[in-house]
């Protein structure tokens, strides 16, 4: 019999709710974005991201209910958030299930954040009507996480709807999650709040500027954390170097690499103050920012996207590689840019795997995927009562 369970998210600065099916369709999914609130502090500010998660709770809840056209009493069950993640926020949705859960008597499932944008590779998967192939190794790659894992199962192969998937902690970031370093280079640069999606959409107009084409960026070549004087018209990240776990990942040294090289450069200060004003302005998106960015900046976000998704690309296939992997999954709100997804595409397939994403809607902070997350823990009786607490720092292994 199908199973419709209500998924509720609140980890962070996101209200969402959403209504799937089996773990495999999605009914609704509904987001309230906080992003307007948070813009003008360059961060999330977490007393307001919970004071805003109040007041959208219960219409955002309605709305996915009215959506998959469900009452609240045709729900089979309720998945919520348990963490990691603010806590205060965590705590909105995770009580507000709770006592839909208690008041409609019905199962009430904790779901992991981490595990929910796992799942969202799955769900989007299986709205094509397929299943990637297990063991995989999986990148869940956000403002808060920079995590590989291994995805296994009882038994290798496909994954339909209610597999329970097991995790194993292959590496993860030993300082600044990748979307942590897009939100602080982008307040260096006073590109406004989030960073990833305004970066992503500069750096990929940079590709169609003649100029920045014909000059070549990748001639000039400034070493993480010790940028040199010269053309300040493109800047060449050297490798990040870990040591120990070569499947660890560390973002801060290539956002240092940025800071210094902006100090060495003040013919950049006067574009950042024309931008900073225009955010004061409330003028945010990119074709209001992209008249004040110079074609130096330009290079200079193309330049740390490219060492960022080299970064990221290159440990993830190191892996796939190591574990004989049998495809490879990438999840979680960076997993929405362009050129990364353009580059697994391309070197996925090179050693003879498929890549999978989630669409940007559910690669980005999302309920659907806490409802597909929840599907196999009802079907093995996972459940919670009233005694559930939502959890800041949640591993999931
Ligand atoms: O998964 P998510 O919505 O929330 C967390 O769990 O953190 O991820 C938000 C992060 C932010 O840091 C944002 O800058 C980044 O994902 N992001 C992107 C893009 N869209 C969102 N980073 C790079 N390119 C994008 N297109
Ligand atoms: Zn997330």
């Amino acid at each position: 019999m199908t199973k419709r369970i209500l998924g509720i998210e609140s980890s962070c600065d996101e209200t969402a709710a959403a209504v799937v099916a089996d773990g495999s369709a999605i009914l609704s999914n509904v987001v309230a974005s906080q992003m307007d609130i948070h813009q003008k502090y360059g961060g999330v500010v977490p007393e307001l991201a919970s004071r805003q998660h109040l007041r959208s709770i219960v219409p955002v809840v309605r709305e996915a209910l009215d959506r998959a056209g469900m009452t609240l009493g045709e729900v089979d069950a309720i998945g919520v958030t348990q963490g990691p993640g603010l806590v205060g926020s965590l705590l909105v949705g995770l009580t507000y299930g709770k006592v839909l859960a208690l008041a409609l008597n019905k199962p009430l499932v904790a779901v992991n954040h981490i595990e929910g944008h796992v799942h969202a590779v799955f769900l989007e998967a299986r709205q094509m009507g397929r299943d990637p192939l297990l063991p995989a190794v999986c990148l869940i790659v956000s403002g808060g996480h920079t995590v590989l894992y291994d995805v296994s199962a009882d038994r290798p192969g496909p994954a339909p709807a209610g597999t329970v998937l097991r995790y194993r902690r292959l590496g993860q970031t030993r300082d600044d999650a990748a979307g942590e370093a897009y939100d602080k280079v982008a307040r260096l640069l006073a590109l406004g709040y989030p960073g990833g999606p305004i970066i992503d959409q500069l750096a990929a107009s940079r590709a169609t500027d003649q100029l920045a084409a014909s000059r070549g960026a990748d001639q000039l070549a400034v070493g993480a954390g010790k940028p040199k004087q010269g053309d300040p018209a493109g800047i060449r990240f050297g490798e990040v170097k870990i040591k120990g776990n070569p499947l660890d990942f560390s973002f801060s040294g290539i956002k240092t690499a940025v800071l210094y090289y902006l100090r060495k450069h003040p013919e950049f200060e006067p574009e950042i103050l024309a931008r900073r004003e225009a955010l004061v302005r409330g003028e945010r998106k990119a074709a209001q920012l992209l008249p004040l960015v110079s074609p130096q900046t330009l290079e200079l976000l193309a330049s740390f996207q490219r060492t960022v998704v080299a970064e990221l690309v290159g440990r993830t296939l190191r892996a796939a590689r190591e574990l004989d992997a049998q495809s490879v999954l990438v999840s979680g709100g960076v997993a929405a840019n362009g050129e990364l997804r353009a580059t697994f595409e391309r070197e996925v397939p090179k050693l003879g795997l498929e890549a999978f994403f989630p669409s940007r809607e559910l690669s980005t902070d999302n309920a659907a995927m806490i409802a597909a997350a929840a599907y196999p823990k009802l079907l093995q009786g996972d459940c919670q009562g009233a005694a559930l607490n939502a959890e800041a720092v949640f591993p999931l292994a």
